[in-house]
């Protein structure tokens, strides 16, 4: 007999993507019907307790994102209903994934203007921290900055700069020295994305605002990182950025600051420019981990075109 999923999208404990990932499956539909009524719960409280804080911390954008795209408050929502809000203003759409994607997939769909998305919610009794990304971080947090055009092209230049590194090490003849150049690259990339897409601050006007999916969806850091002594913000420094490494456990003690989504935009291409020229491969060691299927996942790309 063929097992079936019972009800509850929570994570590390949905049925249905424990048989989605024993089967192999990355990208899966959304099963809506399998949402509980407690996981409609913690999306409520999750939201409820953020909005004030978007309201003062997050970047104008993403509010007016949150507007466009008719978030609701009361219910964990349908990837269908985002899209069809989504996809006329960037042509980005939401795709919903079963947990883990390897790096050069990832940002080869960012390329191709589609966002994995993770479907399942945190535990209701775990509101403030979650190790691993859950909806209300890929939809709350990430997808309404994705209304925004400029920022949707940074996504896109970026997966394009990743697409570059793939093929960049398929000139290396050398497999031992491919693997050490790959790795480096990918090291580079993850932090510039850690940075920017995930914890970045841009300047709007005389204030600072958030911009990074983890600050947004996050009701302690989103305060912590604009209002703490404790924190350092800097403005954007690609030498900075590539070389420094990041723990993911606890509230990040350094930022970093763009002006605008153009400047954001640009640094993409340096970003590139710096790739082309060797200039990513020798990044200081330390985190992020670069784990094998990530490694595989660029070779592959790179040796299959
Ligand atoms: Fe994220």
């Amino acid at each position: 007999m063929t097992p079936t999923a019972t009800a509850g999208l929570t994570t590390t404990k949905a049925s249905f993507i424990e048989l989605a990932q024993a089967d192999g499956q990355v990208f899966i539909r959304q099963p809506y019907e399998l949402y509980s009524e407690e996981n409609h719960e913690t999306w409520r409280q999750l939201y409820a307790r953020i909005r004030p804080r978007w309201e003062k911390y997050a970047n104008r954008r993403f509010l007016e994102g949150i507007e466009q795209l008719a978030m609701d408050p009361q219910n964990v929502p349908r990837l269908e209903d985002i899209n069809r809000f989504l996809a006329p203003l960037s042509g980005f759409t939401a795709q919903a994934v079963s947990g883990y994607v390897p790096a050069y997939v990832f940002f080869d769909c960012l390329r191709q203007r589609s966002f994995p998305t993770t479907i399942t919610i945190r535990d209701g009794g775990t509101l403030d921290y979650l190790p691993e990304p859950d909806i209300f971080h890929d939809v709350a947090g990430h997808v309404p900055m994705h209304t925004d055009r400029v920022f949707a092209d940074v996504l896109v230049r970026f997966g394009e700069v990743a697409r570059h590194a793939a093929e960049l090490a398929r000139e290396i003849p050398d497999e031992d020295e491919r693997l050490r150049r790959v790795e480096s690259n990918i090291k580079a990339l993850a932090r510039f994305f850690w940075f920017t897409v995930e914890f970045g601050l841009l300047r709007q006007g005389r204030e600072l605002k958030a911009y990074g999916s983890g600050l947004l969806s996050s009701f302690g850091e989103l305060a912590h990182c604009l209002e703490s002594p404790d924190v350092q913000r800097f403005p954007f420094r690609l030498e900075w950025v590539i070389n420094q490494y990041f723990e993911i456990d606890h509230y990040q003690p350094l930022l970093f600051i763009v002006d605008s989504f153009d400047h954001l935009f640009e640094q993409v291409d340096e970003l590139e420019r710096w790739m082309q020229a060797g200039r990513l491969n020798n990044v200081s060691p330390g985190e992020p981990k670069v784990d094998e299927a990530d490694l595989r996942s660029f070779l592959d790309a790179g040796s299959s075109r």
